[in-house]
């Protein structure tokens, strides 16, 4: 068994009590997109990339029960210290925190970043946002939220228990012009389009005007 399937199977484990919008799924498709913008990076380390992909939510606050496990199962693999550094420095700059990202400084960094946020647009993103949404009780839209959409920190940003429309515009509508490689921008470009039909349907409905 390759470091990669061992990975995965340890992984797999943890993403089982996760919602679908942070399930095994989303790690298989996450992985199927930076291998296709990998083959487009030919300097970018491929198990680098897939190790962070597989571990990238395992130690997400919002579901984890321990902080740890990101380093328990890192111990287990058969990584050098330098791989393990990469594999952990490369998942830290995965997170969007509201707009308090870190600086994605390598090209692993880069294609994992870009993999993870565009399965947050397009349909796949609509169908996660409300998945998450409705495991979080959250509302399909509210009027009363602000209309700005941006936070004064991270904390800010993670405290706040947005509709799912208002999620749109906090977040997933910023990330086109967030991405870093250049066919991550092309593939945002085409999800960000299908998101903004999708809202414009979704506001005349509400009008009956459809
Ligand atoms: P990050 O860890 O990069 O800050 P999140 O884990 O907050 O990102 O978000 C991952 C995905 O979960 C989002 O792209 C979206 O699909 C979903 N999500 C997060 N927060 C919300 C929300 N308030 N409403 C709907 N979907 C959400
Ligand atoms: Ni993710």
């Amino acid at each position: 068994m390759t470091t990669t399937e061992q990975c995965s199977k340890l992984v797999k484990e943890v993403y089982a009590s996760f919602d679908a919008s942070h399930d095994f799924e989303h790690i298989q498709r996450v992985l199927a997109t930076a291998r296709a913008i990998a083959e487009t990076e030919p300097t970018a380390n491929e198990k680098i990339i897939e190790l962070a992909v597989l571990l990238h939510d395992v130690s997400d606050a919002k579901y984890a029960t321990s902080k740890d496990i990101e380093a328990t199962i890192l111990a287990q693999l058969l990584l050098s210290d330098d791989e393990q550094q990469q594999v952990k420095e490369t998942i830290a700059a995965v997170s969007y925190r509201g707009g308090y990202e870190l600086e994605a400084t390598t090209i692993e960094m880069k294609i994992v970043r870009d993999a993870d946020r565009l399965d947050a647009l397009g349909a796949i993103g609509i169908a996660r946002a409300f998945i998450f949404g409705g495991a979080h009780g959250s509302l399909i839209y509210n009027d009363d939220d602000e209309e700005t959409h941006t936070y004064e920190s991270e904390e800010a940003y993670r405290a706040k228990d947005s509709a799912v429309v208002t999620h749109f515009h906090e977040k997933l509508l910023k990330l086109k012009d967030l991405m870093t490689t250049a066919y991550g921008k092309k593939l945002a470009s085409q999800r960000h389009k299908f998101m903004v039909q999708f809202l414009q349907q979704l506001s005349a409905e509400r009008e009956g005007k459809i």
